[in-house]
């Protein structure tokens, strides 16, 4: 063989040996009418099969990317995948076919995905700036033969703006020593640093590690062994800046998953307050903050590059206490609607809320009740047809009342406030399908409320067919709950327990289906 022909076929075999993994030929995403009962009208849900974790939270080119754990098979959680739909305005969302496979090196656990401008990565060859998906390999027969390090760092590339994706040849890009939990890969530009910034969990605590071109990583830095909650495994971490609003400080925020060990039991978000300095994050806070005390808002993670630079969050509505067992048939789960972060100023205290983006006011239709005033003291009863899938405002100086959403079927959800304790209250063990598994419907749920304000309370609430989240103080106070009522609740029930005070009842709309 000529030397030419001999080099020429030895190229030719090591381009093959690099599996440059183009993903499989696009399955079409299955068509559903979204009237199912329990279905969402209008939170994101999978057309059918399973689905946990938001992935790849990313906007690029007019388009609000949303990727997902996702199983294609089966409603229960097997191997990952990630699926994929896009918004262009985070209220409607077109399903997009499976975007990542898992392959030889594992499942595709969750993670994060980010628009590189400046072709870092070098994957661009078309002046387009790739995409870069960053997730979790997970090893089923690393797992299976007992070994610790089946979970690494893997990245793939799109460039068509999230239409297909390939894998990267040089995979992974971090590898793993002997770490059993470690995952949930979250990225971002750090413009101080010029540097592309990674934040995993392991297990007890975050690490943090740089990068100039998001395939080779330095380790910098770790936090939390010893600070937030313990009570279960670190998961889904998110780091980010924000400025503290009213002030012209900025801090930054990490948020941590953990699972168990949420206050109302099972899966839930705790976020630290903090610095960042490039290398390591700090912060005094002990003790855990929840962005969410309901029990279904979990692994949430927020959006890279979005227009202004708002820290937009969407999370998964369930938790793993019974995730697998909910009674939906075709399809498991859904995600909370999309809601901004910010930073309030409480006293001496920072707190970080979440409230529903403001484009999905365009949902609100028509009007089911106006400026009710409920008089103090009367147990005053309201009673509106169609409630079943709508948003609900109110303003209330009471500081003790109780709201009851019922149906026909007297299958009930109440929402207490309790002033004497500083307490807000959910009650859903009566609340329709609850015995599917006891975790779900064996207890009421609390959040604390801290000292309240003499002034008023507002509070939204957006209640749809298997879910209601309640917002109170534009977010400093939030409960997401999943609920399953055979026939959705037709009616609302106020009861003001306070002499003094009144409660208005600012409106209640129906909230149109965005399928
Ligand atoms: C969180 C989580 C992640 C993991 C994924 C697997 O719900 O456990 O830590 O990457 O789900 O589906």
């Amino acid at each position: 063989m000529k030397t030419s022909t001999l080099l020429f076929t030895l190229a030719v075999l090591l381009m093959g040996c690099k599996d440059r993994v183009k993903e499989k030929p696009n399955k079409e995403p299955k068509e559903t009418t979204y009237t199912e009962q329990y279905r969402p009208q209008f939170h994101f849900s999978p057309p059918e099969k399973w689905m946990n974790d938001p992935n790849g939270l990313v906007y690029n080119q007019g388009v609000y990317h949303l990727f997902y754990q996702y199983y294609p098979d089966d409603i229960v959680w097997g191997p990952m995948h990630w699926g994929h739909a896009t918004s262009k305005d985070m209220v409607h969302w077109e399903h997009k076919p499976i975007a990542l496979y898992p392959d030889e090196r594992g499942l595709i656990f969750s993670g994060s995905a980010v628009v590189d401008k400046n072709n870092t990565s070098g994957f661009s060859n078309n002046g387009e700036a790739p995409l870069v998906a960053i997730f979790t390999y997970h090893s089923m027969e690393g797992e299976k033969a007992g070994r610790t390090d089946f979970q690494t760092q893997g990245i793939a590339y799109s460039l068509d703006n999230g239409e297909t994706w390939t894998k990267y040849e040089g995979n992974p890009v971090i590898g793993n020593n002997g770490i059993k939990d470690f995952r949930d890969p979250k990225v971002f530009w750090h413009k101080d640093s010029q540097k592309w910034i990674l934040t995993l969990v392991a297990g007890d605590h975050a690490k943090f590690y740089a990068s100039k071109n998001l395939k080779d990583w330095e380790h910098l830095s770790d936090f939390g062994k010893t600070q937030g909650a313990h009570g279960g495994v670190w998961e889904c971490p998110d780091l980010f800046r924000l400025p503290v609003e009213g002030t012209d400080e900025e801090k930054w925020v990490l948020i941590i998953s953990i699972n168990p060990g949420a206050p109302n039991g099972g899966s839930g978000t705790q976020y630290f307050i903090g610095d960042f300095d490039g290398q390591k994050f700090t912060s005094d806070q002990k003790e855990p903050k929840w962005l969410d005390y309901g029990t279904d808002n979990y692994a949430g993670i927020t959006y890279n590059n979005t227009p202004n630079d708002e820290r937009i969050f969407i999370g998964w509505m369930s938790n793993w206490d019974y995730a697998r067992n909910t009674p939906t048939q075709k399809w498991r789960s859904a995600m909370t609607v999309p809601r901004e972060l910010s930073l309030k100023k409480m006293g001496d205290d920072i707190v970080l809320t979440n409230y529903p983006l403001k484009q999905l006011e365009v949902l609100t239709s028509h009007v089911l009740a106006e400026n009710v005033q409920m008089g103090s003291g009367a147990s005053d009863t309201l009673v509106v047809d169609g409630l079943n899938q709508s948003q609900i405002e109110l303003e209330t100086a009471s500081k003790n009342f109780t709201l009851i959403f019922k149906n026909d079927l007297d299958e009930t959800l109440e929402l207490t406030m309790d002033a004497n304790n500083n307490t807000f209250i959910v009650d859903r063990t009566k609340s329709g399908s609850v015995d599917f598994q006891s975790e779900f419907g064996n207890k009421k749920h609390f959040m604390p409320m801290g000292m309240l304000n003499d002034g008023t309370h507002k509070i939204k609430i957006l209640l749809d067919w298997s879910s209601i989240e309640v917002f109170m103080n534009e977010g400093v106070y939030v409960m997401t709950e999943q609920l399953f009522p055979t026939e959705p609740y037709n009616t609302l029930i106020v009861q003001n327990g306070s002499d003094e005070s009144e409660i208005r009842l600012e409106s209640i709309k129906h909230m149109e289906s965005v399928w």
